[in-house]
């Protein structure tokens, strides 16, 4: 390992160049994954990460333990090797009421020589793994899981490959050691991602974000960890040695968030037991729109002079205390199973239940994914059932519960035919999925793909909701999308609940989305796999429509992030010919989008570096940064000698001194737009 002291002072040319990359990737890691506002685009930072890691590769001396190359995952390893924790790292006691929490409050002030009220610092308690992080001189050295408190496991490697997890503390003035506690989350966001692409290529899905992140770290190969969406959230110091901490857990929190790491931005510090019952109901309110999983609250004495004081009993201290929230679980039975066909046939079977009230909403439905899902749980009409809804995810029926010495109704069978078509359905070898082959030709299929079509990433029609496009697809007057733009107002009046003047805003609405962009439509095609950013990223390659009709699997492949399976399905929605006469039909409806500049290195902003700076009125940060590099350009997050335009909106700041002091030419807004045009 080349320490920072040795690299400063015999620093070579390409120890200098791979301190000054490490530097900045260090910066926009930070400002992206703990702070969620980058200022370079990801290809920027990719590239700046693939000049690291062959300058690395060819000088590996250059390579340190704190290098962002480290986070990509090294070698699997043979088992994980065990490590004591240097101060046990203790559980909680939980309440599950009011009651309890006024107990632990009296309780605590009745130690502390009864003050009238105690300040606390009250946490979201995150429902993940909690692991502890080891920093020597700054620099990430070791990482563990609780494992029994006493001793973990090993999951150095692991942990480096959180990329909210800083590799290299940030700012001054760190402990020789210090040891940080926290939990290890998968978000809801990305474990949804990860289960949809996971269950698109065939793989198994995780089962839920708790065992996800589990799961994620106890992989003996590091790669595997890389490639699942963790985060991480700090609340607690461990071993410190070397520096004296500040005297509040409110402040440490605070002092660990200036050394970069990510802390509950939930957090919050009250007064009183009150604050506290106050914060549990506020946290409880917002659960549900949390990006991430909690099972409670948690209240810590603040003042950490009480927290010694009150010490511990046995396992859990007693100055913090973990309030629970109920169970979002609920007993219901099963009324019916039936089958529904999704937008590219496959049929999923779905639990019809007795109403019931889960975390704040009442479940008549739940899902049970898939047919192999169904049979392993053993799910029958007339079951008693546990149903589970967490967060915004689909309430899912968890567990049969099997009454002794009742009578169960016979086991589902797979379908054979489909619900909606009647034609028979297949086995989709690769996803193990029942599947109508049917495409628009069944029913069903036809409505899912033209609500999609519709819906407000793709087209974004106006005032088309599920209900009328069922009523149009039943009525005859929808067959594909296409047929949406050769409605008259007439045929849209004679619909339930439209009259004359919803009519004509329908018509004017459905007219209006004809106006799109090449990624939306490609999106609204609905062409399996390919989401949002796919379809964005066959825009950027193709440019065109006609490219990409014309390209074949091959071509497809060339595009960023397309494998074979993806680009098979896009070269076979274009081979179709019922698809063809579609877009033909589309594009002679006068559907339209401006032209998608292409990607280049020779464009006419080759070679150039421009910065951003302040807010554009006219445009988007994203928009501007995709102009650029639309036409060969790079965006840089800082001014430099190198940097040959910073472009300045509104409040800009000291990137505009800096550009001053180094004689960068700065332009407004509008000649910014006027270069664009050009
Ligand atoms: S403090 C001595 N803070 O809860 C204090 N724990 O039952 C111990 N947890 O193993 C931990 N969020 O995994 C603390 N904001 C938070 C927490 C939290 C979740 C978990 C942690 C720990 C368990 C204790």
């Amino acid at each position: 390992m080349v320490s920072g002291k040795k690299a400063a002072t015999s620093a070579t040319g390409p120890a200098r160049k791979a301190r000054k990359l490490r530097d900045a990737l260090h910066r926009h890691g930070y400002l992206y994954y703990s702070l969620d506002a980058p200022e370079v685009p990801d290809a920027e930072y990719d590239c700046l990460m693939r000049e690291l890691v062959a300058l690395e590769t060819a000088h590996p001396e250059l390579c340190s333990a704190d290098s962002p190359t480290q986070r990509v995952g090294g070698a699997p390893l043979a088992a994980f090797g065990q490590l004591k924790h240097r101060i046990p790292m203790l559980s909680l006691d939980n309440a599950f009421s009011d009651e309890q929490v006024q107990e632990f409050d009296r309780r605590v002030r009745e130690r502390l020589g009864a003050p009238a009220a105690v300040g606390y610092s009250c946490e979201p308690k995150l429902d993940g793994l909690a692991v502890s992080v080891t920093y020597e001189r700054g620099v990430l050295v070791q990482g563990a899981t609780r494992g029994d408190g006493e001793t973990g496991e090993d999951i150095t490697q692991n942990l480096k490959t959180i990329a909210a997890l800083p590799l290299k503390l940030r700012g001054a003035g760190w402990p020789r050691v210090l040891e940080v506690r926290g939990e290890v989350f998968m978000p809801l966001a990305g474990f949804e991602k990860f289960n949809r692409e996971a269950a698109a290529r065939g793989e198994k899905t995780l089962v839920n974000p708790r065992n996800a992140a589990a799961g994620s770290l106890r992989q003996l190969d590091p790669r595997i960890s890389a490639s699942r969406p963790l985060d991480i959230f700090i609340y607690a110091c461990g071993y410190v040695e070397g520096r004296q901490l500040p005297r509040r857990q409110s402040e440490i929190l605070h002092m660990l968030m200036k050394w970069g790491f990510r802390i509950c931005p939930q957090s919050s510090v009250v007064g009183s037991l009150e604050g506290c019952l106050a914060y549990y109901r506020e946290i409880g309110a917002a659960r549900a729109t949390l990006p991430y999983q909690i099972d409670g609250v948690v209240y810590k004495v603040n003042e950490l002079a009480s927290q010694e004081k009150l010490g511990f009993v046995s396992r859990a201290p007693r100055w913090a205390i973990a309030h629970k929230f109920p169970a979002e679980e609920a007993l219901s039975s099963v009324r019916d199973i039936e089958w529904q066909v999704g937008r590219t046939g496959t049929l999923t079977p779905v639990a019809r239940l007795e109403p019931v009230f889960v975390g704040g909403v009442t479940v008549s439905n739940a899902t049970l994914h898939n047919f192999d899902e169904l049979s392993r749980k053993d799910v029958r009409i007339g079951d008693k059932v546990v149903i589970r809804r967490a967060g915004d995810v689909i309430p899912e029926v968890v567990r049969v519960i099997i009454e002794r010495g009742l009578r169960r109704s016979a086991p589902i069978v797979a379908p054979v035919t489909c619900p909606s078509c009647g034609e028979p359905v297949a086995r989709d070898p690769e996803q193990a999925a029942l599947r109508c082959l049917r495409g628009r030709l069944c029913p069903a299929q036809r409505k899912e793909e033209i609500k999609h079509f519709a819906s407000r990433r793709a087209l974004d029609i106006h005032g088309l909701g599920d209900k009328l496009v069922e009523q149009l697809v039943d009525a005859n007057l929808l067959r594909t999308p296409a047929d949406l733009f050769g409605l008259s107002v007439a045929q849209l009046a004679q619909l339930e609940r439209m009259g004359e003047k919803s009519a004509h805003k329908l018509h004017a609405a459905i007219a209006t989305a004809k106006r799109t962009t090449l990624p939306r439509f490609l999106y609204a095609l609905g062409i399996r796999d390919v989401g949002e950013a796919t379809a964005l990223a066959l825009a950027q390659h193709f440019a065109g429509l006609a490219g990409l009709r014309a390209a074949d699997a091959d071509a497809i492949q060339q595009v960023p992030d397309v494998g074979p399976v993806v680009a098979a399905h896009v070269e076979a929605f274009f081979r179709d010919r019922d698809n063809q006469a579609m877009l033909g039909r589309l594009i002679a409806s006068g559907i339209d989008w401006p032209a998608m500049p292409a990607r280049t290195s020779a464009g006419r902003f080759a070679g150039q570096v421009f910065v951003l700076t302040g807010t554009l009125s006219g445009m988007t940060r994203i928009e501007a940064q995709q102009a650029i590099i639309a036409r060969g350009g790079k965006v840089s997050g800082s001014v430099s000698k190198k940097t040959h335009y910073v472009v300045a909106g509104a409040d800009a700041g000291s990137k505009l001194a800096k550009a001053a002091s180094l004689g960068v030419t700065v332009i407004a807004e509008d000649a910014f737009a006027a270069m664009l045009r050009k």
